[in-house]
């Protein structure tokens, strides 16, 4: 049975007590609205530890105003049922932050571009309601899916920087049947918008294998923008062949360079990425 934590000091006091246990244990932090794709990380995390712990909150600080914060999926009874046992505790604060709360972090080196030129705040939230997280629950592991790449690079960085004594997992993105990529914000997609949707995904494949073929890359990332375009996104903040280390753009037709994109779909942002070895 999973247990249902909403302290900060009770989820502390059940990591304590697992690590006095001897017991390894991993955080699989969220925001709820679970889906297989957090299934599928809770799982990983069940693969290297004893004890796994879902955290579920939807962090103010890393939505903009405006952003979707009020609008976000939420429902415990839901999000217990879909774990339906898997973990052994999910901890769903209501809010964890002090009235008085005015310390941020805020990242620098694989935070700067890519989203942060479309959300500013995006990852001093992220960053910093992590560190508290983690704080909290002193975890041995804590996993995160590709699907967010540059969140991945930005939560290992911090507990790089900040010497946080955990090791951070990552799983692949999990997908439907037809390519699009698991997201709580798929919620907000009509049928229509939906049938649009994994023409994301169809397209990244097919500009990887061009560019693994030897097509010219600046040349393949303008047409699958147009493609997007031309099947229905609104808007395309970036889609950009990176270096998967430094997230600096790169020409280098190597399988671990990485697709990133960002795309709006009516009123629905989405974001992807590949391997071009993935194509
Ligand atoms: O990826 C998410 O769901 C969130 O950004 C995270 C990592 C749980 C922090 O709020």
């Amino acid at each position: 049975m999973t247990q249902l934590l909403h302290e900060p000091n009770d989820a502390s006091a059940l990591i304590a007590d697992w690590r006095n246990a001897k017991l390894k244990s991993c955080v699989v932090p969220t925001m709820g609205s679970i889906h297989d794709g957090h299934l599928a990380l809770i799982a990983r995390a069940r693969e290297m530890a004893d004890r796994v712990i879902v955290s579920i909150y939807v962090n103010p600080t890393q939505f903009a105003v405006g952003d979707d914060f009020e609008r976000y999926p939420r429902g415990i009874d839901a999000d217990m049922a879909r774990i339906g046992g898997l973990a052994d505790a999910v901890y769903a604060p209501d809010n964890l932050y002090h009235p008085a709360h005015a310390t941020q972090i805020i990242p620098a080196g694989a935070a700067i571009g890519l989203e942060s030129e479309f959300r500013p705040q995006f990852f001093a939230g992220v960053a910093t309601i992590l560190l508290k997280l983690f704080n909290q629950m002193p975890t041995d592991f804590a996993v995160f899916g590709e699907k967010d790449f540059q969140q991945l690079a930005v939560i290992r960085q911090l507990v790089r920087d900040l010497d946080v004594p955990i090791e951070i997992l990552d799983h692949p993105t999990v997908r439907e049947a037809d390519g699009l990529a698991l997201s709580s914000r798929n919620l907000y997609l009509d049928a229509a918008h939906r049938a649009i949707a994994p023409t994301l995904h169809k397209t990244l494949s097919i500009t990887a294998k061009r560019i693994c073929d030897g097509e010219p890359v600046t040349m393949m990332l303008a047409e699958a923008q147009t493609q997007l375009l031309r099947a229905g996104f609104s808007n395309v903040d970036y889609l950009r062949l990176l270096n998967p280390d430094t997230l600096q753009p790169t020409e280098d037709i190597s399988p671990d360079s990485r697709l990133l994109v960002a795309a709006h779909l009516a009123n629905v942002r989405l974001i992807d990425n590949i391997a071009l070895g993935q194509n």
